[in-house]
């Protein structure tokens, strides 16, 4: 079983950017953590980073036949993006939409998503936690195991 895990824009500075939302650790810990589940449960994680929105697009584009789940932080592009959205609806992989922070405790323009309305499910504020605990779930939805 292959899951894609896509990071959004600016989430290359975990670490530096905005540490009271976002924590301290950073992108390479963070797929390091998810990393080291994937292998607990047996199935092969790529992890991949693009602040381009047409390179989301196309690695979403590219997932059938290559990949069997999707994790999308699409950071910013989540209140945007619907091209995004039209390429997770697209593919019909399922898809775990994913936020570090709360995106509905924050200002009113992080509360909409484009997203939701095609995601598997949606996992917001519980850092990189939410992290793991996606892809946990979403192995288990893939092998039928709810
Ligand atoms: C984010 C929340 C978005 O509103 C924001 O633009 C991000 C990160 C999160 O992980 O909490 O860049 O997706």
């Amino acid at each position: 079983m292959r899951i894609l895990l896509l990071n959004g824009p600016n989430l290359q500075l975990l670490g530096m950017r905005e540490p009271g939302i976002y924590g301290t650790g950073t992108l390479q810990e963070l797929e390091g953590r998810c990393r080291k589940v994937a292998g607990e449960l047996g199935v092969e994680l790529q992890c991949r980073q693009s602040n381009w929105e047409g390179e989301l697009v196309d690695w979403i584009g590219a997932i059938p036949g290559n990949f069997d789940g999707l994790l999308l932080n699409a950071a910013a592009y989540t209140h945007t993006s619907v091209a995004i959205r039209d390429a997770v609806a697209g593919v019909r992989v399922p898809t775990v939409e994913l936020h570090l922070s709360n995106i509905f405790g924050r200002d009113e323009f992080r509360h909409r998503s484009y997203l939701a309305g095609v995601a598997w499910a949606v996992v917001a504020g519980m850092g990189f936690q939410g992290y793991e605990l996606a892809l946990r779930a979403l192995v288990a939805h893939l092998r039928g195991e709810e």
